[in-house]
Parts: structure tokens; C-alpha cells; sequence
């Protein structure tokens, strides 16, 4: 049985690799972020994104090996994202992957890049118990899933539009506070007053079949009208204020999943569940509801390859090991295309 999983992470911006035993112990997890090369751009450039892939991974998986203090010949499988993300990006992790398992004549798993980030939690609260719901919140995805077992998800909802990682990148570089977002209007908010102006909540009241679903371009394009007629607001209260609009439609709407599909744990996960006034009331709306709350560290939350390389030991010990051909699927799925699990 492959306990010792070497992962390897280049979806987007990150150039990430981690050695996790039996998808608990995380013996390293190292992260190189490429953020000051993307932020003059005010997003990340794929073309730049790919070339500091390749100068990066080796020295971060060098660095990975050394620091979780194992030799070559203990790694057991090799797991990488193969998609959803930049398929330059993608290639050059899925290239190293497969060339590392067939030197070291171990496993190569195919990784979900989404998958990764349901299992992030699952690193540090090994008792964590299925089925439960997870609000799934990143720059690129915003989605409810029922995970039921193992490997098998339902899809409750998903964004219509923006992704909330993205609404903040875009609301951020509309008021000029630079790449990415998030952590910049997180961190201005807290000296913001959140109830100063009443932003609009896209489609809380939703009774039907998108009643699980999310909208924020509406909310961006609020900010920037707010903005452009009150141009002497304090840009605290606009952060604090869009922020409250954010994390008040996130928590509703998965409190109310997980009452829907009787789910005794509500789980976080996503760049975006780092946020602290989510984390903060996602928790208080668990505790309310008598279900238990599963929020991942900050680092597990945003991409790292220890999630990769748990996602990968639950995969391997499902499926075995991916075929050596498996390339990048820059669109790949959680859920597959009309069929709601896999
Ligand atoms: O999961 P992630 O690292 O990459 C993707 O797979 O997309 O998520 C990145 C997103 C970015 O949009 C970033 O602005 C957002 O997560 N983010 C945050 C915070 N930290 C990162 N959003 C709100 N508050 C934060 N503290
Ligand atoms: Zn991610």
C-alpha cells in the first residue's frame, strides 16, 4: 500500500510540492509564490506563470524532499494536479510527476485540483467524518458540494458569474489596492464598518432549483457604482461593507445546505475561506445550528501541494495509478457533465 505521497501543485500561481504520509501527516509542504511577478499586471499572466513554474519546481521539490526527511526511495506515488488551471501552468507539474514516477517506478495519480481543496481539512482533522457539505470559495470556483464518501460528490451549486475570489481581485484592483485582492480588502475591513452601505446580496432568496447557487458580478458592479458617486467614501467602509455582502450570501447559503441534505458538518475550503470575517462567522453559524464547523489552517486554505497529495492517496487507493498518457485538463470538473457524482 503507497502511504508516502510525493504532490506536486502548478494549477496557477503557485509552484508548490509536499510529502504527506497516509493523506494525515504532512512531513513538508513547501510554497513558492509568483504573486510580485503577476501583481504589476493586476492578475497572473499565464505565459510568465508557465516559466516560473519551470524555474521553480526543482528547487522547491528539492527543498520538499529535504525537508520532509525522506529519501527517493521512500516516496511511494506521485500525485499532481492535472487540471482545472492554466494548461502551461499544468504541464510542467504533470511533466515532472510523470517523469519522477517512472525513474522511481512508483505510482503516478492524476489529482482534481478541486479535489485537493476538499481534502485540505481532512489534513488536520483526520477525525473529520462524511457525508458532509463543503462551501468551496477560490479564485477560479465558487461551489456547495454534498460529499457523500469518499470520491463520491454532488454538486449542490455554483457561481453563475464571478467566483468570490474573483470579485474580490476585481473590486480590489477597481478601488487600486493592488494583486490579489483578498487579503488586502480582508485586512482593510477590519478598521471598516460593515453595515455602512447596504450592498446588494445576489440571489439569497432563491427558493427553486438555484436556490444553491451564486452571483457577484452584481455586487462588483454595486461597488464600483457606489464608488464612482461617493468619491470621498472611506475605503474601509466600502471593504468592510463588500465583504459583510460576500461572507453574509456564503454563510446563509451553505447553513442552508446543510440543513437541506441533513448534514451533521459543514466544511470550508478555497483561498477564499482565509478570509477572517468568514472564518469567523462560518463558525458562529455552525455553533447555532448544533453542526460541527471544519475550517482548514490558513496556509492549507490557499493552493499548497500537501492537499494534492492527500487528494491523491484517497484517488489511488480508489482507482490505482492514472496511465502515464494523462495530460492537463485545463477545464476539468469536479462533478462530470450530467452526471452528478464519480
Ligand atoms: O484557492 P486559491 O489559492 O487559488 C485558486 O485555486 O483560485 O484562491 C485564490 C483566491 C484569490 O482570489 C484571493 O484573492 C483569495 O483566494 N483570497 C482571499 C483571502 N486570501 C486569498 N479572499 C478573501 N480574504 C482573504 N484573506
Ligand atoms: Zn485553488
Amino acid at each position: 500500500m503507497a502511504d508516502r505521497i510525493l504532490g506536486i501543485e502548478t494549477s496557477c500561481d503557485e509552484t508548490a510540492a509536499a510529502v504527506v504520509d497516509r493523506a494525515t501527516h504532512v512531513r513538508s509542504s513547501v510554497v513558492a509564490s509568483q504573486i510580485d511577478q503577476h501583481a504589476r499586471y493586476g492578475g497572473v499572466v499565464p505565459e510568465i506563470a508557465s516559466r516560473a513554474h519551470v524555474e521553480m519546481l526543482t528547487p522547491v521539490l528539492a527543498q520538499a524532499l529535504v525537508e520532509a526527511g525522506t529519501a527517493d526511495d521512500e516516496i511511494d506515488a506521485v500525485a499532481a494536479t492535472v487540471g482545472p488551471g492554466l494548461v502551461g501552468s499544468l504541464l510542467v507539474g504533470v511533466s515532472a510527476a510523470k517523469a519522477l514516477a517512472l525513474v522511481w517506478e512508483v505510482p503516478f495519480v492524476a489529482v482534481n485540483h478541486l479535489e485537493g481543496h476538499l481534502y485540505a481539512a481532512f489534513l488536520e482533522q483526520p477525525d473529520l467524518e462524511l457525508p458532509l457539505v463543503v462551501l468551496l470559495v477560490s479564485g477560479g470556483h465558487t461551489m456547495l458540494v454534498h460529499m457523500q464518501d469518499h470520491g463520491h460528490y454532488r454538486l449542490l451549486g455554483s457561481t453563475i458569474d464571478d467566483a468570490a475570489g474573483e470579485a474580490f481581485d476585481k473590486v480590489a484592483r477597481f478601488l487600486g489596492l493592488g494583486y490579489p485582492g483578498g487579503p488586502v480588502i480582508d485586512k482593510l475591513a477590519a478598521t471598516g464598518d460593515p453595515g455602512a452601505i447596504a450592498f446588494p446580496r445576489g440571489m439569497l432568496d432563491r427558493t427553486g432549483d438555484d436556490r444553491h447557487a451564486f452571483s457577484f458580478s452584481g455586487l462588483k458592479t454595486a461597488v464600483v457604482n457606489h464608488v464612482r458617486k461617493h468619491p470621498d467614501v472611506s475605503a474601509e467602509d466600502v471593504a468592510a461593507s463588500f465583504q459583510d455582502a460576500v461572507v453574509d450570501v456564503l454563510v446563509t447559503k451553505a447553513r442552508r445546505a446543510a440543513r437541506e441534505v441533513g448534514a451533521t458538518g459543514l466544511c470550508l475550503g478555497g483561498g477564499v475561506a482565509a478570509n477572517s470575517a468568514l472564518r469567523e462567522r462560518f463558525v458562529q453559524a455552525c455553533d447555532e445550528d448544533g453542526i460541527r464547523a471544519f475550517v482548514p489552517s490558513r496556509a492549507m486554505c490557499t493552493d499548497n501541494a500537501a492537499m494534492i497529495a492527500a487528494a491523491g492517496w484517497w484517488r489511488l487507493r480508489a482507482d490505482g495509478p492514472s496511465p502515464l498518457d494523462t495530460g492537463a485538463t485545463p477545464g476539468l470538473r469536479l462533478v462530470g457533465a450530467g452526471d452528478q457524482s464519480n
